[in-house]
């Protein structure tokens, strides 16, 4: 075995958001000299359970699968193998010490912000007793060090790229604030030698990162100070880079630029997660969004005359405390106005320390659950309607993968649909056009649009 090929080997399980599957490649990344990753737990020498916490239902598994990884460690043990377990993301920030205190198998915890220190934590945690509890928020630091920790080639064709972390905003129901830490962006400068070197591995779309990700500013090229609508016309010039999309956005930060972005940058996909959570005016206040549902109609109004194929998604909240029938109405009534493409839907969920959690308002179970169920019907069938309307449609298609049947291949519409076609896998990492001929329950299938290249392909 070569120097360069390590020995050991890490196994990394993702949950959450992303932000979360960004961090995990990342972490990857940051150990790569002394670790090999592998999908199979059983051959792991280090293993790491990357945590969400965004509702109960996340945070409660890592207990779960605590459990089912302290056997792997035991019986590894009796072969006389060491492994080490450690618990990384949100979860490990917010409850870090109970998790070290409750779960004997764990070796290491580590928040979001300090896994560029792994290595070293894990060293530690291989020779100390009591497991290292690492939560600092130093974002700053964090970055700094991806910069010189160049992301490996996993022959992506479509990769994440974080340009922000982080969030300042405190809706009244969400743990983000406090388990990613105050609003940071990445130097523009950082962001543009990232995208270089994921186009130059082949990489051909680009979506941007952030907790509130059209928050991200930073100092251009040009001495002035950018957003995000100017970050993303600088990304388009990379050579390689074909399609650029970023999440999740905040109402509040999708300013004029952001908007003339939309109408003025091809690259930039016409689908935008854009969360509004309700409907009603009082619940929105209540969830300190610090917008109207008009505020909200009016911004989808604006987009679509920027750029009138936009497709949009977003998450919705049922259920906040002191959510009554006629605000859920309200939900269902704005749901209507907009028409979704795809959407996100959620039971409120209470989480330690947020300032909804204490709230004595609390919605019955049964109420969260009758209007989850009508919500996602209504979300059904807008996205149901959406993608018949494809049906017949030309549209650019980036492959990225190959198909499950023999002799097809895989790729995205600009909508982020999956689209099937008979072609040869030599066109993934391109860009095609494509005659949509069929429609799947999750998936669509095309023809190439230009016959010539369809047979030169077979
Ligand atoms: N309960 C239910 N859903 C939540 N979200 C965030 N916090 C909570 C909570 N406490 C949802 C929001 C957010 C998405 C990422 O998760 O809709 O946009
Ligand atoms: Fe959470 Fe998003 Fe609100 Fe920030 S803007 S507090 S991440 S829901």
């Amino acid at each position: 075995m070569t120097p360069e090929t390590p020995q050991k080997k890490v196994f990394i399980r993702t949950h959450g958001c992303q932000m979360n599957v960004y961090d995990s490649g990342r972490m990857a990344d940051v150990l790569a000299g002394e670790y090999a990753t592998t999908g199979a737990p059983e051959e792991a020498d280090l293993i790491l359970l990357n945590t969400c916490h965004i509702r109960e239902k996340a945070s409660e598994k890592v207990y779960t699968e605590l459990g089912l990884l302290r056997r792997i460690k035991e019986k590894a043990a009796t072969e006389g193998r060491t492994v080490t377990i450690g618990v990384t993301g949100c979860v490990a920030q917010a409850e870090g010490e109970e998790i070290a205190r409750r779960a004997k198998a764990v070796d290491l915890v580590v928040g979001p912000q300090s896994y560029q220190r792994l290595p070293e934590i894990v060293r530690e945690a291989r020779s100390t007793r009591r497991p290292p509890v690492t939560a600092d928020f130093a974002p700053g630091e964090k970055f700094a060090a991806l910069r010189d920790t160049p992301p490996r080639n996993r022959g992506e064709v479509s990769a994440f790229l974080a340009v922000q972390e982080g969030c300042d905003k405190f809706c009244t129901f969400c743990v983000v604030p406090y388990t990613r830490g105050a609003e940071f962006s990445r130097p523009a400068a950082d962001l543009i030698a990232e995208a270089t070197r994921l186009a130059d591995m082949g990489v051909r779309e680009l979506t941007l990162l952030g907790q509130n990700v059209n928050a991200w500013h930073g100092d251009g090229q040009d001495g002035a100070q950018w957003g995000l609508g100017k970050l993303l016309f600088r990304l388009a010039e990379v050579p390689g880079i074909a399609r650029l999309r970023y999440t999740t956005s905040h109402a509040r930060d999708m300013d004029d630029a952001l908007i003339a972005a939309h109408r003025d940058l091809p690259a930039l996909m016409p689908y935008l997660h854009l969360p509004v959570q309700a409907g009603s005016d009082r619940i929105l206040q209540a969830m300190n969004r610090r917008h109207t549902a008009g505020d909200y109609l009016r911004l989808v109004d604006r987009i679509r005359a920027a750029r009138p194929d936009m497709a949009l998604s977003g998450d919705f909240i049922v259920g906040f405390p002191g959510e009554t029938d006629a605000d859920f109405a309200e939900t269902l009534r704005l749901v209507e106005t907009v028409t979704y493409a795809s959407a996100f839907t959620f039971k409120y969920s209470p989480r330690p320390g947020t300032p909804a959690a204490s709230s004595r308002q609390q919605v019955p179970a049964a109420a969260k659950n009758e209007r989850l169920y009508r919500l996602q019907a209504l979300i059904a069938d807008q996205q149901a309607a959406f993608n018949r309307s494809r049906l017949g449609m030309e549209m650019d298609v980036l492959f990225d993968r190959p198909g499950k049947r023999p002799g097809q291949i895989a790729g995205r519409s600009p909508w982020l649909q999956t689209v099937h076609v008979m072609a040869s896998p030599d066109l993934i990492g391109e860009v095609r056009s494509v005659t949509i001929d069929a429609l799947g329950t999750n998936t669509m299938s095309g023809v190439l649009s230009d016959a010539r290249t369809f047979e030169e392909a077979v």
